[in-house]
């Protein structure tokens, strides 16, 4: 199949989950919460995420031979780290610490399965484009929502800078590199498995996060 009619068909299923989410804001997205002690618990949450993906972009960096992508991975993981140091600033200011969290067991199995990704194409669908599409999405959401204290708001009006570009680089990756009928099987597959586990990412931490289930 040619790049770009491939490349509009792996976006779609990730559209159609964002478009979903239109109608009911998720916790992630801090528009449906009520309380600080909720939204603390959802930033500490994404502070993991900040952290880990900081983790898996350093852990690929030795198995990725194509040297485009392994610069934007260095760039990337140091880019997380900077996020997770806004993130994790705002809730220690605010008397929290911001490490006191277990992650929600979910997010462990969604991030470990990324982790067992082992080729760039799938690396790059299902962690980069598949999950980072979604994550600006919902910080889209966020910034646009009168119910978001400015507080929030702050910190990810730096990072949606950052992220801005998570989208449409790995989009020129995979026009480059998924060429062959194998790899483009294996994105297919990376980007429905991330967006089977992102769901049940989010609908446990709208669960956790707003109290109805302890964790
Ligand atoms: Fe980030
Ligand atoms: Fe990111």
């Amino acid at each position: 199949m040619d790049s770009e009619r491939f490349l509009q068909e792996i976006l779609a299923p990730v559209h159609e989950f964002c478009q979903a989410l239109d109608g009911r804001p998720p916790a992630y997205s801090y528009v449906p919460l009520k309380t600080d002690g909720e939204r603390i618990r959802v930033m500490q949450s994404r502070l993991f995420n900040e952290l880990r993906a900081a983790d898996l972009f350093g852990t690929w960096l030795r198995t990725t031979p194509e040297l485009d992508v392994k610069a934007t991975m260095a760039e990337s993981a140091h880019e997380e780290m900077v996020h997770a140091g806004l993130l994790s600033k705002r809730i220690r200011d605010l008397g929290t610490d911001p490490f006191d969290y277990k992650p929600l067991p979910a997010q462990i199995a969604m991030f470990n399965a990324m982790e067992g990704l082992n080729e760039t194409c799938e690396r790059i669908a299902g962690f980069s484009l598949a999950g980072e599409t979604v994550a600006n999405y919902l910080i889209q959401m966020c910034l646009r929502s009168p119910d978001v204290p400015e507080w929030i708001k702050q910190p990810y009006r730096k990072i949606t800078e950052d992220e801005e570009g998570h989208g449409s680089v790995p989009q020129g990756f995979l026009k480059r590199y998924a060429t062959t009928d194998e790899r483009q099987d294996k994105v297919r597959r990376a980007v429905a498995m991330r967006m089977v586990l992102f769901r049940e990412y989010l609908a446990s931490l709208d669960r956790w996060a707003m109290g109805q289930e302890r964790w």
